[in-house]
């Protein structure tokens, strides 16, 4: 019993650590994010989507509030949309959607 109990704990401590999170918690619902009048909502749709589908084949949804602005744009993205296999458009759709998600978690602190 005991090894398992420990598995289960190891499992927890990851799951904390590498801050993953429940999905509208690691990626709130365009719908709940504070968006400018020209926003782009159709698009902003679409990056969530991809975000919830195919950037969690691999690992859980990333915490977007966890990672800088400048981490997301010039190392996370670059890195892991062609990762992910996304089109020029779906990859436009997925910045915009973690930029604008960032501004609005950064504007609205976390509970
Ligand atoms: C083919 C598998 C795969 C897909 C698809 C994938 N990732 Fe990843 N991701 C990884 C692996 C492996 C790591 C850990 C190693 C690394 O950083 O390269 C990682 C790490 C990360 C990290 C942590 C990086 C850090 O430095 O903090 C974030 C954030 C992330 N991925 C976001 C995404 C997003 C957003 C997408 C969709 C565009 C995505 N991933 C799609 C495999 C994948």
């Amino acid at each position: 019993m005991k090894p398992f109990v420990t598995a289960i704990v190891g499992l927890a401590l990851l799951f904390v650590t590498s801050g993953c999170a429940p999905l509208d918690v690691a990626a709130p619902p365009v719908s709940t994010l504070h968006l400018s009048k020209s926003a782009n909502v159709k698009q902003l749709t679409e990056g969530r989507e991809i975000y919830a589908s195919a950037c969690t084949h691999c690992h859980g949804p990333a915490r977007i509030d966890r990672r800088t602005d400048e981490k997301w744009s010039q190392k996370i993205l670059p890195r892991m949309c062609p990762r992910a296999k996304l089109t020029p458009e779906q990859t436009a759709a997925v910045t915009a959607y973690v930029m604008n998600a960032r501004k609005s978690l950064l504007a609205t602190p976390a509970n």
